[in-house]
């Protein structure tokens, strides 16, 4: 099994595509909380990449889910008082999906699952039915007191995470190792001797000593602020975490060279403390901007295209377009989005035309001679032409030698997934 690997697409299909059985030591997973938003975004680097998550609709995934898992939901809102929202089609979707993190997870393994309010309490439920209550550790309240203030209620200021073990024999670390950056943030006086420590002014100005062998922590966390507006460490991602939250995690329940997993990694903010603290990673996320952003974070990263075959069949076209063009053949997108005169994208810079056909259908000849022509007008000799099924007569007419001496490449879809 692959390790260090970023994988773009559902996490369920990867998960159970590329992750083996019991080959995981520690799951952090931040999904989509139920917020009844739609997350979108400019990416900060380019100011042109959109990034966006829809959060809301749960109902549109119906079609998606396994029917049975989908009925054994059902209940949870059948008896809400003023109308359904969907929540039961979210706990199904996360339950087809928390049920892989549990295959895959050691026996020494534990699983952190952030949430909130919106949902939290149906995840549990559901957590106590895939990993047995038994096995629930934890739940964390993660305090933070970013700006916003409700004024009908209580501003709520926390999010909630809950921790689970596969079995008895969990890995776990009463003692959890300071780092600079911790000691750098949260111990900032010093002693008369020059001794970095901090001062309750609550506790009388008692000052107090970093604890060298290692911090324990209660099960509430105030002390790791949320990313503001303005802090240097903020990536543009809509929903980021602070890396001193994953430290905490990761150093509580691994030890080095374990394989963290996160199903949902976004920005790839568990991935980066992972790399950083020695641990192998397997990161996934369904946004191919996600994927690259946390590859740009981290560097020297592979991304493996998560799709399948029928994934790809039902995109719109040139959504597809340009998964195959930008982002498997690594050229760029024709920005003209009609009248294209057959020329989808290049690569090569720009010296070899590509066409990509989305078709059930085999693709012919006379599709082949056609874009003949359109790479002669687009000035070039080379071209490639993607489909799903080629006709042998196409495969003839791609190899058939003209006056003009234009060459043809034919590629399949599955060719292409294959050599990622
Ligand atoms: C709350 S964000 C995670 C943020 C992350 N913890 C970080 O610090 O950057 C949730 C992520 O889940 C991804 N996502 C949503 N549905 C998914 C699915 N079925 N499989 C994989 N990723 C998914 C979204 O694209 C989004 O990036």
């Amino acid at each position: 099994m692959k390790t260090n690997v970023i994988y773009c697409g559902d996490c369920l299909s990867i998960m159970k595509r590329y992750i083996k059985d019991s080959s995981i030591d520690l799951i952090y997973l931040d999904p989509p909380f139920f917020s009844q938003r739609n997350y979108e975004n400019f990416w900060v680097h380019d100011r042109l990449t959109k990034f966006g998550f829809n959060d809301r609709d749960w109902e549109r995934l119906k079609g998606k889910i396994n029917p049975t898992t989908l009925r054994e939901c059902e209940h949870i809102e059948e008896r809400w008082k003023g109308g359904r929202n969907g929540i039961y089609v979210y706990i199904a979707y996360m339950k087809e999906r928390l049920q892989q993190c549990e295959r895959v997870l050691k026996d020494t393994g534990s699983i952190y699952l952030h949430c909130d309010w919106h949902a939290g309490h149906y995840l549990k439920v559901m957590m106590d039915e895939v990993f047995g209550y038994r096995n629930f550790l934890n739940e964390i309240v993660w305090c933070y007191s970013n700006s916003g203030r409700a004024k009908n209620a209580f501003a709520s200021k926390h999010d909630n995470i809950l921790v689970y073990k596969k079995s008895d024999k969990y890995t776990w670390h009463y003692k959890i190792p300071i780092s600079d950056k911790y000691l750098n943030t949260h111990y900032k006086q010093f002693d008369s001797k020059g001794v970095k420590c901090r001062i309750r002014i609550d506790a009388g100005k008692e000052r107090i000593y970093y604890p060298k062998d290692g911090m324990t922590c209660n099960d509430w966390w105030s002390d790791i602020p949320s990313l503001n507006s303005i802090d240097k460490n903020r990536l543009g991602y809509p929903t980021q975490k602070p890396e001193l939250l994953l430290e905490r995690i990761i150093q509580a329940s691994s030890n080095k060279s374990d394989v963290i997993l996160d199903p949902f990694c976004g920005c790839g903010t568990s991935i980066s403390v992972a790399k950083r603290l020695n641990r192998k990673f397997i990161g996934i996320d369904i946004s191919r901007t996600g994927c690259k952003v946390t590859q740009h974070r981290i560097g020297d990263v592979h991304i493996v295209g998560g799709e399948t075959l029928k994934e790809l069949k039902v995109m719109p076209p040139h959504e597809f377009a340009r998964l195959i063009i930008n982002e498997k053949l690594g050229g760029i997108v024709n920005p003209k989005k009609s009248g294209d005169g057959g020329i989808d994208g290049w690569v090569n810079f720009k010296t070899i035309p590509v066409q990509v056909k989305r078709w059930d259908q085999t693709v012919g000849r006379p599709e082949v001679d056609k874009f003949r022509t359109a790479i002669a007008r687009d000035g070039h000799k080379q071209g490639i032409m993607v489909g799903f099924t080629f006709s042998r007569n196409s495969y003839n007419e791609a190899a058939r030698k003209t006056v003009d001496n234009i060459t043809i490449e034919l590629k399949t879809v599955k060719q292409i997934l294959e050599e990622l």
